[in-house]
Parts: C-alpha cells; structure tokens; sequence
C-alpha cells in the first residue's frame, strides 16, 4: 500500500491541511438539514487524518474511514477513538456493508492514478451505498490545478511553509510539492517534503464514470459560490 502521505501526515494538521474537512463537514450539515437527512453511518474515503469524523461524531454520526496511507490513518486514530479506520485502496475495499453516504473529499478523487481507476472508486462508492444514499465528492478541475502555478508561503511561529505546483496539459496532471520546516524544541527544525500527483479530467468523462457505475442523479456545482459552472476551479458532485 502506498505511503505517499509518510511523514507529512505528522503535521498535516499542524500545516493547516485539515482546513478543508473542516469547512466540508459545516457544508455537509446545511446538506442534512436541507434535505431533512440523518445518516446514521458514513463511509469516508481517503479520509486522512480523520478531521471530518473528529468534526461530524460529535453529531452521532458513525464513521468507517479508509485511507491508503498507513501514516494519514495513524494520525486519524489518534484523533479519533471508536471509530474504525481500515488501510485500503478506495477503488478495491470492499466492507460487506451499505452506508448512508459516501464521501470522498479534498482533492482525495484528483488523487487516483487514471481515469479508470476513478471509475472503479465510483463504482465502489456505488457498491458501498443504501439505495437512496448519496456519494458526495470534490474535483479540481484544470483551471484550479493550473492555479497551483504559483509559490506560495506561509509563515508562523511555529512553522514556514512553502507550496508549488506544476501543471502539465498534455497529462492533464500536476505535480505539486509541499516544504516545510517546523520547529522543534524552540531551536532545531525539522523539515519535510512530499511530492503529491493530482490528475483532472472533464467532467463529462466524470458524468459517464458515475452513470455507468448506476448514478442516476448528479447534481454538479462550483465549490465556491462566486465561480462560474463553465470554469469553475473546484467542483462539487451530489449523486444518487
Ligand atoms: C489531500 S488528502 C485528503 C484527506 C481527507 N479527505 C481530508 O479532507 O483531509 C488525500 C488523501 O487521499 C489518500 N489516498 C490517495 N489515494 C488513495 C486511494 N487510492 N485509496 C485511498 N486513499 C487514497 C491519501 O493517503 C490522503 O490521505
């Protein structure tokens, strides 16, 4: 099983990366409370550190969360005792049981290493829902990989944090790269540097995968409101 998230997952958190789950899961319940839900259990894909669940128990809600990094999912047990955390890839698990829901979030879709293996993680998401269940995911599309093109920098006390991609159109892949140094013992710092790879698609190659694994109902949408559905950067996706 792949360890891309090593050492990365110690201060993946720290570094601000559990921003998202943690905007995701206040998305997820204006979701619930609009369409009147109460999932009684969730399947999380590449669930990480487990930010979302650490987020969403406090509601009753259960959790299975699988990841395929041994490390992500160390610090997501961590977090996060009682709930079941198994190491697995997202398109090959199989649980043997239906959820409420499935979520697969923070570019974790963009992750999978070709357009056919996205499929096989839909139609795995298919396989793990009740019938009128929802999998709900995030996609970067190629405007909002593009926009990794850039250095940025974070600074704090406790850490300086540097991140930049680079966009290959032939590919439709980034390459993106993470370096930080975080302070340790007030005097020493250690450093860490992870290479993440995250490919885009069109989202009609995205439609077809979700139909053909037996999605009737996808609702697309900008993730941020003030973008435009033609060109937005990030996606949301709401299928039954
Ligand atoms: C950017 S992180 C998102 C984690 C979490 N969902 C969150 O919101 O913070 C992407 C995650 O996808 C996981 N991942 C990548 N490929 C995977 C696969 N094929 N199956 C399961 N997990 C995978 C990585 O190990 C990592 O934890």
């Amino acid at each position: 099983m792949s360890n891309a998230y090593g050492r990365f997952a110690e201060y993946y958190d720290l570094l601000g990366w559990n921003v998202f789950a943690r905007n995701a899961s206040i998305r997820l319940r204006s979701f619930f409370k609009l369409r009147r839900l109460k999932p009684e259990i969730i399947l999380d894909l590449a669930c990480g550190t487990g930010e979302l669940e650490k987020q969403l128990r406090k509601t009753g809600i259960k959790f299975v969360g699988v990841d395929a990094s041994p490390s992500m999912l160390q610090a997501a047990r961590r977090k996060n005792s009682g709930v079941k955390f198994r190491l697995g890839d997202a398109a090959g698990i199989r649980l043997n049981r239906q959820f409420d829901m499935v979520l697969l979030l923070f570019d974790s879709a963009n992750h999978m290493r070709s357009l056919k293996h996205l499929h096989r993680v839909f139609a795995n998401a298919r396989r793990h829902l009740k019938k009128d269940g929802f999998f709900i995911f995030d996609f970067i599309s190629e405007r909002g990989l593009e926009e990794w093109e850039q250095i940025n920098i974070k600074r704090t006390r406790q850490y300086t944090l540097f991140y930049y991609g680079h966009y290959y159109h032939e590919t439709m892949s980034s390459d993106i790269f993470i370096e930080a140094f975080i302070k340790k013992n007030g005097k020493y710092y250690d450093r860490i540097f992870q290479k993440i790879v995250e490919r885009t698609y069109l989202n009609s190659d995205i439609i077809d995968g979700l139909t053909e694994s037996g999605f009737s109902k996808i609702l697309v949408s900008p993730y941020d409101y003030g973008d435009e559905i033609e060109n937005a950067s990030r996606y949301w996706f709401v299928c039954s």
